[in-house]
Parts: structure tokens; sequence; C-alpha cells
């Protein structure tokens, strides 16, 4: 599908052409051409949902949308942020004492920098401008994107590159500290770590990584977002992790990654109905997640889509974290089904709103996402936005 296929399909700019784009309006605001220039993108994550903070596997890939961010040097002792898509300019601290306030969108760049500086790497002022393709608050990780992005710019600004995966767990901190959200590590992880052309087999527990190719030029990644977001989404993510700790205590494991179902058998009184389903979500999902890499491996689609089908009603009906909506798009897509071109499809990221994940035959893309686009909107009245992306690089600097 080209990306400007419909009228809800808005066309996004490439990676080079938001750089230019960022490195002009640097320009204008701050009279001087940026020093650095950085990029870090969202994610998409295939499977494995709800399972990155019960030590299980996620199998993300970064998709084609980034935070850009452009920055020079200053003669003052704060940051100057300009969040050039919502018209703000923000002052940061740099040095002293940063402390978790309000949240808003330049919480997480605090957070970031206030990482860097508990490592002893202080950043001097400078001069920011940033904008975002990655749709907001829509299960793509934009929050994670901006704090890698944030990372990005203090290592080549300090001079002082992080090992990946300190660099994507410092980010993770700040997001639980400046933003108060208590997410697991697969975000900032996919951020730093992916790489085009392939998804990231992200092992939650010992954070190792193996890469899966997805390079087969016939299979694409159909993006639907749903254009609504339920207000439940901090208190309700919050409240499933509380569960799952809790349950993994009741079966006597460090978390829900060592658990099985013959252990659940044993306690299943004890853990009642709401837990027993939590259970059953994350010890399946693991399972299923591996399954799906097993299946990309052999081009075997029609398996990877029942993964993902059976992967959506588990996060509908025992985790409950889906809506009416993403439930609307995944019946569309599995109503087409593969005579129309739809291997699979299932709700990505935290839930109760946001996005859809298909996988597609390539060559029907556009009556797919022309079909998703007529139906959805005609029984909801909202105007979904479709998209497509092929795995994308993780972040890096540009400038
Ligand atoms: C959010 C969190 C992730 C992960 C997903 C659900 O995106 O930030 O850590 O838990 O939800 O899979």
């Amino acid at each position: 599908m080209s990306e400007d296929a419909t009228a809800s399909s808005p066309s996004c700019l490439s990676l080079a052409e938001l750089c230019a784009e960022v490195e002009s309006q640097f320009q204008e605001r701050f009279g001087q051409a940026p020093q650095w220039i950085v990029a870090a993108p969202g994610r998409v994550n295939l499977i494995g949902e709800h399972t990155d903070y019960n030590g299980g596997f996620v199998l993300p890939a970064a998709i084609d949308r980034y935070v850009v961010i452009a920055a020079s040097p200053s003669d003052e002792e704060t940051a100057r942020l300009v969040g050039a898509d919502v018209g703000e300019e923000v002052v940061l601290h740099v040095r002293g004492s940063m402390e978790p306030g309000q949240v808003t969108w330049a919480s997480y760049l605090q957070g970031v920098v206030a990482g860097f500086a508990a490592r002893g790497c202080y950043a001097s002022g400078f001069n920011a401008l940033v904008r975002s393709t990655v749709p907001l608050g829509s299960g793509l990780s934009s929050s994670a994107a901006l704090e890698v992005a944030t990372a990005t710019l203090l290592e080549a600004m300090l001079e002082c590159e992080l090992d990946p995966v300190e660099k994507a767990l410092l980010c993770q901190q700040a997001e639980h500290k400046f933003a108060g959200v208590p997410c697991g590590i697969m975000d900032q992880f996919s951020s730093v770590l992916c790489q085009q052309d392939t998804l990231m087999l992200l092992d939650c527990r010992s954070q190792s990584v193996e890469l899966v190719p997805l390079d087969d030029t016939d299979v694409t990644i159909l993006i639907a977002n749903s254009n609504v977001k339920h207000e439940l989404t901090g208190g309700e993510y919050a409240r499933r992790r509380a569960e799952c700790e809790a349950a993994a205590k009741m079966l006597g494991v460090r978390s829900l990654r060592d658990a099985t179902f013959d252990q659940v058998e044993v306690v299943r009184t004890a853990l009642g109905s709401t837990y027993g389903r939590r259970v059953r979500h994350v010890i399946s999902e693991i399972a299923r997640t591996l399954d799906t890499v097993a299946a990309i491996r052999d081009s075997r689609w029609q398996d990877v889509g029942r993964l993902m089908y059976a992967s959506h009603e588990s996060l509908r009906d025992d985790y409950e974290v889906s809506c009416d909506e993403l439930n609307l798009l995944v019946d569309i897509a599995q109503q087409l089904g593969e005579t129309e071109g739809v291997f699979g499809s299932r709700m990505t990221g935290g839930g109760f709103g946001g996005c859809t994940v298909s996988l597609v035959k390539t060559s029907s893309t556009d009556s797919v996402a022309a079909s998703i686009i007529e139906r959805y909107f005609q029984r909801t009245g909202i105007q979904p936005t479709l998209f497509t992306t092929r795995p994308a690089r993780g972040a890096h600097r540009i400038k």
C-alpha cells in the first residue's frame, strides 16, 4: 500500500525527509545549524504481549516512524526544548536536583537526562528541537522512542557510548520514575536494538536478543490504528502487573515465565478465576511466541496467522486488555481471511485502544486496507489510520 493510498492513511515523511525538516526548523528557531541530529524508532510487537514483565519472550520490530532530535550546545545552564509538533517550548534542568514533576512530553527527556546524571554524566546546556512521526499514545511506543532518542543525543553530546542494554534499561527507568508507568523492557529494547528487516526475539529474563529475519517481500506488516484510547490504560496496566506478581507468588515461582499448567492445576482453587486466566494468558503467550518464531523461520504464514488470532483471543478473554474497537478490527481482518490476503491479526502493545498488527500478502495490501477502513467506519463512525511498515533500523546518530 502506498502510504497516501487513502484519506485515512496520511502520507508520512521518510526518515531523511523528517531529518531535513527538523534541521531547517532548528536553524530557523536558533539561528544556527544543529551540531547533532539523532533518530529513534517506535515499535510494533508481532506477538508476545504482556509477557515482558513476566520474564517471557516478545517479538517486536522497529517501525519506520521516528522521533528525531536536533541539538546544539548553548551558553545556558539549562536545556531549551522545542516540541515542534505540539508548538511548545520547555526549559529543563541538566544539573542539580532533577525530581519528577507533572508528566508532560518533556518528562521523558528529563528522566533520561537524570539517568545520565546519576551515572556521573552531566550534560551542559543545550538547545534542542524535537519532532515525531510515531503516532502518540497508540501502542507503538512513542514514549520509548522519545527516551531512546534523548539517550542517543546525550551519547553524542557527552561522547560516551553506553552498552545498548544499559541504555535501554536507563530509558525504562526514566519511564518508571518520570512518567510513573511501570512498563517492561520491550519498548526501549526495541527502539535501541532492532535492526532492518528483522524481528527481535527478546528473552526478557536473560535480556538476550536473537534476530529473526522478516525479509520476505511477499509478506507485509499492516498497522491499523483504531484511533481510540480508553483512559483506563495506566491503572489497568499496573494492576495486570501486580496480578501476575501475586499469582507467581501463589505458584511459588520467581515469575510466570517459570509457571507450568501442571502447577496451575495444583493451586487452581486458591488462584481463583481472574488470576487463573491471567496466568493462562502468560503461559500460553510465551509458548505462542516461540512457536511463531519457528513458523516464521519456515515461512509457514498460515501458522503464524493462527497464532496471532489465538494471541488476540487470549488478550481479549483471559487478560482482558482489548476493547470493542480492537476486537472489531481483528474480526474484520479475520473475516477477510487468507482468500482476501490476510494471514493473521491481533491487538499490539498495552491495549485498551491503539493499534492492531496484521500480516498480509503484499499484493493484497491495498484492498485489505480499503476494506478494513470501510467496514470499521461503517460500524463505529471512526476513521481508522492504516499504514504499512518494513522492520526498520533502531536508534542511531544522523549527524
Ligand atoms: C506496553 C509496555 C511494554 C509491554 C506492553 C505489553 O507497551 O510499555 O513494556 O508490557 O505494554 O506487551
